[in-house]
């Protein structure tokens, strides 16, 4: 049987990734959702950090501890992926030790390499093109303040990177509208955009920042340097105009959401007022991981 891995959100259809929220729902409320208390008893999970992390890291590792398994982190420098063994045969020797592979990377093609070779599921941690386990915590995080997410409005503020593509999927599997305000230098590929255009995704290009919140129900932004940028000077002066503050988040809807995926950049791409301000849930956001991490896993693993 072909492992069941969580790649990316479009790769999945809307039942699976409902299904999904409802386990993380159901852990979020104490509840022993699918096969009691230790359903991944006896499991091992293998974590690949090629890149830092403290979220997922964590919501990771306690979780899978949780539901009574064990989790085991690698990371890169220290395996032999670190001195050039090959994904492929990483993937093999894994397959024959553990249950279920997470894996966070650069190249999206390391992953899909991994999953290709892996016989046990593959779960995308975060990698250069998206990071679809945060969405399934953002979706989860903005139903538990608002209610359904279909027909809400989302406004996505700032650089077109891996979080704005899984933001796209995610609008598209949900059916929420999303607007995309991001610099032309930086916005996503047109390739993601055709993909959510065939697929009926309610997205648009909304350039300037304050008309692309206006009315909005949800304002989400992100670091303006991603893990691996290495364009500092240049992601500043482009990004300025996206900052997050308190004058943008007063074209929204009044109880409007904000949302940030974290580690923040303070007085970068938002402000001290809105990142600690009223409508901001990033707390919450962050918390939810681990029932997320819990839905994905016993998902993929069980
Ligand atoms: N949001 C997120 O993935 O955080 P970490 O980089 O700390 O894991
Ligand atoms: N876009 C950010 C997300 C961090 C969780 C990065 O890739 O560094």
């Amino acid at each position: 049987m072909k492992p069941k891995h969580f790649l990316d959100l479009h790769l999945l259809d809307g039942d699976e990734l409902r299904h999904i929220l409802d386990l993380a729902n159901g852990y979020k409320r104490g509840l022993n959702v699918a096969g009691g208390d230790k359903p991944l008893d006896g499991k091992c999970l293998a974590m690949i950090f090629e890149k830092p992390s403290t979220r997922t890291r964590v919501s990771f590792e306690v979780g899978m501890v949780q539901l009574g398994g064990h989790p085991l982190v690698l990371m890169g420098e220290n395996s032999q992926l670190g001195r050039g063994e090959t994904i492929a045969d990483t993937a093999r020797v894994l397959s024959r030790m553990v249950d279920g592979v997470m894996l966070r990377t650069d190249a999206h093609e390391k992953l899909t390499e991994m999953a290709e070779y892996c016989t046990i599921p593959v779960i995308n941690a975060l990698t250069d093109d998206s990071h679809p386990c945060q969405l399934m915590a953002d979706i989860m995080t903005i139903e538990e303040h608002r209610g359904p997410i279909a027909g809400k409005v989302v406004t996505w503020v700032g650089d077109g990177n891996n979080m704005a593509n899984s933001y796209i999927h995610a609008a598209t599997r949900f059916g929420f509208e999303l607007r995309l305000s991001c610099p032309d230098e930086l916005m996503v590929k047109d390739s993601i955009l055709d993909w959510a255009a065939n697929e009926g995704g309610n997205i648009s290009i909304v350039k300037d920042p304050k008309l692309a919140a206006s009315g909005a129900d949800v304002v989400v932004t992100d670091t303006w340097v991603s893990m691996g940028d290495s364009d500092y000077d240049r992601r500043m002066e482009l990004l300025t105009p996206y900052q997050v503050n308190e004058g943008l988040m007063a074209q929204c809807a009044n109880d409007a959401l904000f949302l940030h995926c974290l580690p923040a950049h303070r007085g970068e791409e938002v402000t001290d007022a809105v990142l600690d301000g009223p409508n901001s849930v990033v707390w919450d956001e962050a918390e939810n991981r681990l029932h997320a991490q819990k839905g994905i896993m016993v998902w993929s693993m069980m």
